[in-house]
């Protein structure tokens, strides 16, 4: 059975002593109400991840990501930081491709590919986020843009390096519901996530495309939780906005404890 993961994006919020105090609630949680096929993910920023390390520090399924990472291991990039650095930190996971990193920051598809290489190079799980803008919805382009996304940043990696590297984790999330309110129908949601996993198969292989993680992402929240996570393919959410309180985020994993009870 492939994990289940309920993972919070905490984008640019919070100071430290936030950032502490909701890691302590969420850890809580997470040790009273944990599942062996649950893992819970919080990517807080950069400054925060090593100090968080120590709070999460030996609580069996909580994780910690980083929002991004540099394409490079090291050297002359002032203001950034590499998938080592972050790995030394004690986070395990990172976000690659979220599209705010694309529209804001200009990440294009070989950006994203060498970050995702980099990821790997520095023994980190990437979390590669994929999804249409509304436009490209709306004009029928929505399949065709995420198995663009799919194939000019991932793909390059075959079925051989799944067999010494950790499968990445997908995150479908519309840009058009980040955010905003309008979250993704289940249809919509799971027609994509199918479409998805449709795409991993063909690429890789069935088994590689059954033990993918696909989370979804888009004003998921405690109230549209569960029907998205009863979803055949939906294997959880990648949280923004609702991750910042310990009992919306409570709320939302125990929507996942839920379907897997
Ligand atoms: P919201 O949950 O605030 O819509 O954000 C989703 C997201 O961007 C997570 O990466």
């Amino acid at each position: 059975m492939r994990k289940k993961i309920i993972a919070g994006n905490w984008k640019m919020n919070k100071t430290l002593d936030e950032a502490a105090v909701l890691a302590t609630e969420i850890r809580s949680h997470v040790m009273h109400s944990g599942h062996a096929h649950l893992v819970t993910i919080l990517a807080p920023p950069f400054p925060y991840i090593s100090e968080l390390a120590h709070h999460c520090a030996d609580t069996s399924g909580l994780e910690l990501a980083a929002q991004n990472c540099h394409t490079e291991t090291q050297g002359a990039f002032t203001g950034e930081v590499s998938a080592q650095m972050i790995s030394s930190c004690g986070a395990s996971f990172v976000l690659v491709g979220h599209s705010e990193r694309r529209l804001y920051f200009q990440e294009d598809a070989e950006i994203l590919r060498k970050k995702i290489n980099q990821a790997y190079a520095c023994g980190l799980t990437p979390i590669y986020c994929i999804g249409e803008t509304w436009e490209q919805r709306s004009t029928g382009k929505h399949f065709e843009t995420v198995a663009q996304q799919l194939r000019e940043s991932l793909f390059h990696l075959t079925p051989d390096f799944f067999a010494s590297h950790l499968l990445p984790i997908l995150a479908y999330e519309p840009v058009w519901a980040i955010g905003t309110g309008n979250t993704a129908t289940t249809e919509q949601a799971q027609e994509m996530h199918a479409f998805i996993r449709q795409e991993l198969q063909q690429n890789w292989n069935t088994d590689l495309a059954n033990a993918c993680s696909i989370l979804y992402g888009g004003s998921c929240n405690a109230s549209n939780a569960s029907d998205l996570f009863a979803c055949q393919d939906i294997d959880g959410g990648l949280i923004g906005g609702a991750s910042l309180k310990a009992t919306d985020f409570q709320h939302i994993r125990q929507a996942m404890l839920e379907v897997l009870a």
